[in-house]
């Protein structure tokens, strides 16, 4: 089979989003637009990625360091024919198949492509192009075509006379092509069209006329559309969400709500998980068999053991609950939290790097930071453990079965072996052996009779 290369255009400003990030960098479901491209081509194994950049290149290609493609640069946007003039020295050497994407199509599936270029390769072609239609074309480069249904060539919005406007076949904006005849290609591209620009469609009638070009078009046109401004933005982001809920559903998990809920691309859910209505699910979370996510609860880069609870308002962050166990409601999780099971945490607690042991308890108004946990601990209302000096962290070590009466303040550097008991109000300074009582208040001084001010009137 023909080696694939893929080249991904991304170095335009995104005049229509009017904003100061470029276009490919805006989110959707919590990734940037170009990293979903990216993530629909990696299945396709190609042998080369090159990403065009240009508009704002050294924040694009920052903000997707993390992926092996290749970045080249299109130092003025003379248009996408010359962007894909622009990374083809990058593929010097390389004789396959190119595919080629824009970085502003983010519903895009790998299955959609594989498709495509099967379809390509079976065709023999040296050019296809995926087109899709729409009840709204406005903004898409209009596919033409003969009498007998071949196609012509793609007329730009711009371009276009009200006649071809009213067609409603439309350009993707993905094209397979033959490398040894795009470059020749592009360069009998002209800018004689209403923008000025270079535009890559142009090479359509160019294959078209060596008998090698043709059109594949694909049903499902939402997969396929394009970002331009803040509203395609915000239906794609509907789209996307909805075709999660779904995919979740199929596999067992209850929506209450699915309208409200919001979901980032690489979240797992497992069977006979129920989510209530206003939950949102950021990247990196994995929830397990029978867990149950209450309405208004915000969790990212968390795992949620089986059978987890998070009651209403919880805030989850960089957590880890190994389950089953119960949170919130307005709970707080920070980075480095991690519940073994059956350790439950209340309303209004704070945790940061806190290891709670099996069976232990942290339910009302606590702050607990740089803690080592015991199992079957009972923290009382409103402990603290006062962690930080004003430059440094430090560490509070907590024995299996420990119980802290309420209101007490544990300064760390501090241990309570396993066993200790402290009396409510306590300011604990020092480590306390096994099994001790430690109390620290001040003595009581009650004054009969006492007297209270009165107010002076002036
Ligand atoms: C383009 C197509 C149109 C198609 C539509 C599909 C052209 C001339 N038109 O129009 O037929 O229906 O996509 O979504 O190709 N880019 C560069 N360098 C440039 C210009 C653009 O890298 O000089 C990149 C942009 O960053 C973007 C992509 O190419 O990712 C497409 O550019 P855009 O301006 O969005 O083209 P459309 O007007 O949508
Ligand atoms: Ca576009």
């Amino acid at each position: 089979m023909n080696p694939l290369a893929v080249i991904i255009l991304a170095a335009g400003q995104g005049t229509r989003m009017r904003s100061n990030l470029p276009k490919v960098l805006h989110q959707l479901a919590g990734w940037p637009l170009l990293q979903h491209v990216l993530e629909a081509v990696y299945p396709l194994n190609p042998e080369h990625v090159v990403v065009v950049t240009g508009h704002k290149a050294e924040l694009v290609e920052s903000a997707l360091a993390s992926s092996t493609a290749t970045w080249v640069r299109q130092d003025e946007q003379n248009g996408t024919g010359h962007a894909v003039q622009c990374a083809l020295p990058a593929l010097e050497g390389f004789a396959g198949d190119i595919l080629i994407l824009s970085g502003d199509t983010p519903l895009v599936e790998s299955q959609t492509l594989e498709k495509f270029i099967g379809h390509h390769r079976r065709e023999h072609r040296e050019l296809s192009v995926l087109s899709m239609t729409i009840d709204n074309p406005t903004g898409y480069g209009r596919v033409i075509r003969d009498s007998y249904d071949g196609l012509l060539e793609i007329v730009e919005e711009k371009d276009a006379d009200a006649q071809t406007r009213t067609i409603t076949e439309v350009n993707s904006g993905i094209y397979c092509a033959a490398t040894k005849n795009l470059k020749q290609w592009l360069e009998s591209v002209n800018n004689n069209n209403a923008q000025g620009e270079y535009y890559l469609p142009d090479i359509i009638p160019m294959a078209v006329a060596a008998g090698s070009g043709g059109v594949y078009h694909h049903t499902d046109s939402l997969s396929l559309a394009g970002v331009n401004n803040r509203q395609q933005l915000s239906q794609l982001e509907k789209v996307f969400r909805d075709r999660k809920v779904e995919q979740l559903m199929e596999t067992g998990v209850t929506f209450i709500d699915p309208d409200s809920c919001w979901l980032a691309p690489d979240v797992q859910v497992a069977q006979d998980v129920i989510i209530f209505p206003n939950v949102v699910l950021g990247v990196g979370v994995v929830i397990e068999e029978g867990c149950r996510v209450g309405p208004f609860c915000e969790i990212i880069q968390s795992k949620l053991g089986p059978g987890t609870v998070v009651r209403p308002f919880s805030h989850l962050d960089g957590a880890e609950s190994r389950g089953p166990n119960e949170i919130g409601p307005y709970a707080r999780l920070r980075p480095g939290s991690v519940l073994e099971p059956r350790a439950k945490v209340g309303n209004f607690c704070e945790l940061k790097k806190a290891h709670i042991g099996a069976g232990s308890k942290v339910n009302h108004l606590s702050y607990v930071g740089d803690t080592e946990m015991g199992s079957n601990v009972n923290v009382g209302a409103g402990t603290i453990t006062c962690n930080y000096d004003g430059a440094n962290k430090h560490k509070t070590t907590i024995g299996d079965g420990v119980f802290i009466g309420s209101g007490t303040q544990l300064v760390a550097p501090v241990t309570l072996e396993e066993g200790v008991v402290i009396g409510a109000g306590s300011t604990i300074t020092k480590n306390v052996p096994a099994k001790a009582l430690a109390v620290t208040r001040v003595k009581p001084t009650y004054v009969n009779g006492w007297v209270r001010p009165v107010k002076i009137i002036k």
